[in-house]
């Protein structure tokens, strides 16, 4: 099998910085050696495959417990905290039983419209918040690196279906708490390397360079700080309800925790690991869909027209809705094949499978290469280009279904945020189409993805909200 050698991957990591341009060199290897390839990465061996269908046989292959690929440094972690493994990190049989009490309470569509509501809160005080942002402009209607705005709607957002209570971040002051919980984050995020090194550097060599395990850990001590205060509020919450004797009623956490079919380290570990998951993906995913929706005004226009005939100007929208916009699904379809927050995914093969010809021994590392497989002008007609009608159906028994572009995975192991994240965002499009019309500003500039952990712009993207005036 073809591949770039070890000194090839290394200086292209380590000398030109290819972490932050993994989605790049994905395609540079592609176009060298073809869709399926072979790269070793010090002792890691991997398979990179690039071919929509290859994508689709290893995942519809799947046995009831995926390996996504080596979680030795996250396990290690939690080993020496005596903490638990949530769903990112679990494997084997213990991941399968968390999946299954968490897969009930949130997989789908219907699980989670009754949370549109709390969204719609959150929703309004984004609105409020764009509205501030933009009057301290010159224009009184440019907002600057919209990535931060929605960085804090999406932490606000799913931190009520998570911890059922409000945070604050897009209050004018964020509370201290939260700030610290941002700090961790953005360590991680900002560490991204220097915690990938946290995995790959050999234990022994941790007593001369330190630094990557320490913040590793640092990180991870904020992350699970947080997600425990909230955790044991919900719980105290409920213990007092209990002894004045009322009926509990509420969402996903306290369900889990009256259940108690999770013990609370699982709990914590879970929150944790579902509140990292859920922040940065959506945020970026909206910064993107309002970057591509400012660029291309006539498809706005066309989602805008179906909002406005197919809702109304003004009606707050509700989870029941949104299938009568399938436009505003087809933008976040198509803005995470463009920029599909994961652009890459691993697999451990576990059995012996044939791939693209090559026989693949049980235990190999699979990278797949999403990234890729959405600009393959095979599988995308007029792949550059934001063409949201590409996922419209056009009959009931229609189903426009494409392994090049599967943002959340797919099968047993994929998002089980996917509903979620899919009603924050439809919420939030909606309702900022209905209020405004989203236009590039003097400040915009074009912004091309780099890769930190995740696909993230690699710039502010700063863009006009104008009020929709009447008639329009
Ligand atoms: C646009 C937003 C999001 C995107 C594009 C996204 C994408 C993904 C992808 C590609 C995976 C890996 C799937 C696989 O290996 O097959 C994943 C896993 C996961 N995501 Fe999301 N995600 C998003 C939002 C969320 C949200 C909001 C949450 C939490 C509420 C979340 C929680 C998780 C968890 C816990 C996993 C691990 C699942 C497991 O291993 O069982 N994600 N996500």
């Amino acid at each position: 099998m073809p591949g770039p050698s070890t000194l090839t991957n290394l200086v292209e990591f380590f000398w030109r910085d290819g972490f932050s341009r993994i989605h790049e060199l994905q395609q540079k290897h592609i176009h060298e050696y073809g869709r399926i390839f072979k790269s070793r990465f010090g002792f890691q061996f991997v398979v990179s495959i690039a071919d929509r269908d290859m994508v689709a046989q290893v995942l519809r292959a799947e046995k009831d417990t995926p390996q996504r690929a080596s979680m030795e440094s996250w396990q290690e972690y939690r080993d020496l905290r005596g903490r638990s493994t949530g769903l990112i990190s679990a494997e084997g049989k213990k991941w399968l039983t968390m999946r299954s009490i968490l897969r009930q309470r949130i997989l789908k569509p219907r699980d989670v419209a009754v949370y549109s509501g709390e969204i719609n809160e959150v929703v309004a005080d984004l609105i409020k918040r764009i509205q501030t942002l933009r009057s301290q402009e010159v224009d009184g209607e440019t907002v600057t690196n919209v990535n931060d705005l929605y960085f804090k709607y999406s932490m606000e957002a799913v931190a009520t279906i998570l911890y059922e209570c409000r945070l604050g971040c897009l209050n004018n002051d964020v509370p201290q708490q939260t700030l610290d919980y941002i700090a961790a984050l953005e360590l991680m995020f900002s560490m991204f390397k220097t915690t990938m090194y946290a995995g790959a550097i050999p234990k022994w060599l941790r007593q001369f360079i330190p630094k990557p395990w320490e913040e590793f850990c640092r990180s991870w001590d904020g992350l699970f700080r947080f997600s425990q205060i909230h955790v044991d509020n919900q719980l105290r919450e409920i213990e007092s309800q209990m002894e004045k004797g009322k009926e509990v009623k509420g969402g996903l956490l306290t369900s889990l925790l009256i259940s108690k079919e999770l013990s609370l380290e699982e709990l914590y570990a879970n929150m944790t690991e579902m509140l990292l998951a859920g922040v940065d993906t959506t945020s970026f995913t909206l910064s993107w869909a309002t970057y591509l929706l400012a660029k291309n005004p006539q498809i706005q226009q066309t989602v805008y027209n179906q909002i406005v005939e197919n809702l109304g100007k003004d009606v707050v929208p509700t989870a029941e809705d949104i299938p009568r916009v399938p436009l505003v699904r087809a933008v976040l379809k198509e803005t995470l094949r463009l920029f599909p927050v994961l652009p890459g995914n691993g697999r451990v093969t576990q059995e012996d499978m044939v791939l693209g010809g090559y026989l693949i021994p049980k235990g190999t590392q699979l990278a797949l290469c999403h990234y890729s497989t959405s600009y393959d002008k095979e599988y995308f007609s007029a792949a550059e280009d934001f063409q949201p009608s590409r996922w419209l159906r056009h009959g009931y028994l229609d189903r426009v279904e494409n392994f090049g572009s599967i943002p959340f995975g797919y099968g047993i192991r994929s998002c089980i945020g996917r509903r979620v994240a899919e009603l924050e965002i439809h919420l939030v499009l909606i309702q900022l189409l209905q209020k405004f019309e989203i236009r590039t500003s003097p400040k915009t500039q074009s912004v091309l993805p780099k890769t930190h952990g995740l696909l993230c712009p690699a710039g502010a993207i700063n863009v006009r909200y104008t009020d929709r005036r009447e008639g329009q």
